[in-house]
């Protein structure tokens, strides 16, 4: 099994209460089974006026749970069983109703005596209509389950069923599914470091309305931090611009020239314990950024000067910090790769620099698949095969854990191993 998606082989209880967003939670529940993990379904009975228990069953592969005494089987107490096992419990929709049960310690229901006998964690997308939500019992109750360890998602500000604007939507599925991978990662290999990610293109302004920019699209940045946040690490991500949306559970900083990299870089470099530089940084700007638009006749002969080194000017900063305790580049070359990528890993002083081959159309830029070259100060090369970026993120990350474990000395895996168990 491939460990890159954190939501394979996960046992995960999807509770789903009497509200008009059940049909969302048949999306939801497609979603992680296509994600493969083993979804359980329970419903009360209201959910069951919403959709009929086989529309789960048949998406979950499994019947659902739709009363407490169809899961004694003699020999076990099935929600005891269920609830020992399980990794994760989503209740999505969560009605008022529901939630009032749950804050009272109720157990009259699958869903409430599951959520009792479980210490997984509970992941809650409530969905109801606005004067519900705000109603004080609701919030009261919402309290005593954050305070118990509860994870909220939404509800949302939108259009509700009543035809009223109000807060009470349920999450987007896909937007439950991203807060699922973060609660499971929690505690994983990466909890406790501070990770800084740099991501997407610098943009050098030439005018109001020209720049010089590079093909990044941000795409292994934003694998890396969304890989890094699965495995439990706080993760910052410094972002220029970039064709891919930032993932959720990290703190965005927007950099888009070269010097906002810099200064975002070192600002946040005494937190960081590893800085990856995954950012296509210009190396060279416009000496004049001009006030107005430049005439057609003026273009001609732009000056162009060196940029701040961002990678240099950090080595500088964790001589006398000490911090990050490790420093990851990429290359992005089309000739003499390894030497180019070589020469970058021992001057900018870094633990391993990712090399990129960005003259194959598969790999690079603007792509979902990478082919790399992770080299590291002892003279390693390992090239892995092509792959999507996020196992591509995922493997460098898995290096990087073996590099803070062998103190930055000796440690190199397999050639083009990837990862699984
Ligand atoms: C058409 C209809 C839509 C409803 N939608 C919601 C809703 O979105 N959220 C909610 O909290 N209750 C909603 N209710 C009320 C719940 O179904 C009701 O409180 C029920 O007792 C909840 O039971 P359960 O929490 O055991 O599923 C709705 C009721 C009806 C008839």
């Amino acid at each position: 099994m491939n460990t890159v998606n954190i939501l394979a082989e996960k046992k995960i209880l999807l509770g789903v209460t009497g509200g008009i967003a059940v049909y969302k939670a048949v999306e939801l529940c497609s979603k992680l089974v296509q994600a493969r993990a083993n979804v359980q379904v329970l419903m009360t009975r209201s959910a069951q006026k919403f959709v009929q228990p086989l529309t789960f069953g048949a998406m979950s592969g499994r019947p659902p749970i739709t009363d407490l005494w169809q899961l004694y089987q003699g020999d076990k107490i099935g929600h005891v069983t269920l609830a020992h096992e399980a990794d994760l419990f989503i209740i999505a929709p969560l009605t008022a109703h529901t939630l009032a049960r749950l804050a009272q310690g109720m157990a009259d229901g699958p869903i409430t005596a599951t959520a009792l006998s479980t210490r997984a964690p509970l992941l809650i997308a409530p969905a109801m209509e606005s004067n519900m939500w705000e109603h004080p019992a609701t919030q009261a109750n919402l309290q005593l389950l954050v305070g118990r360890g509860a994870t909220v998602v939404g509800p949302e500000a939108g259009r509700l069923a009543s035809g009223k604007i109000g807060r009470g939507r349920m999450t987007e599925p896909a937007v439950i599914q991203e807060h699922a991978r973060m609660v499971l990662g929690r505690t994983g290999p990466l909890s406790g470091l501070r990770i800084t990610i740099t991501s997407g293109g610098t943009r050098e302004w030439v005018d109001p309305v020209r720049f010089m920019g590079n093909r990044a699209s941000g795409k292994m940045g934003v694998a890396l931090a969304r890989m890094a946040r699965d495995q439990g690490a706080q993760v910052n991500l410094i972002y220029g611009a970039m064709s891919v949306e930032p993932p959720l559970g990290v703190n965005l900083v927007e950099a888009i020239r070269a010097e906002d990299m810099l200064r975002a870089t070192l600002d946040l470099l005494p937190d960081t314990d590893i800085l990856i530089s995954a950012a296509a940084i210009a190396d060279f700007r416009p000496v004049t950024t001009h006030g107005s638009k430049l005439k057609k006749e003026s273009g001609r002969g732009i000056q162009l000067e060196r940029t701040p080194d961002v990678l240099k000017a950090v080595a500088e900063q964790r001589a006398k910090l000490g911090m990050p305790k490790l420093v990851v580049g990429f290359a992005a070359e089309t000739s003499d790769l390894i030497t180019n990528a070589t020469r970058k890993l021992e001057s900018k002083s870094l633990e391993m620099i990712v090399l990129n081959d960005i003259t194959a159309a598969d790999a690079g830029f603007g792509v979902d698949t990478n082919r790399v070259t992770i080299l590291t100060r002892d003279g390693a090369a390992e090239t892995l095969p092509l792959m999507d970026k996020e196992e591509v993120a995922f493997n460098i990350l898995h290096r990087i854990r073996g590099l803070l474990g062998a103190q930055s000395i000796g440690w190199s895996p397999g050639i083009g191993s990837v990862i699984s168990s």
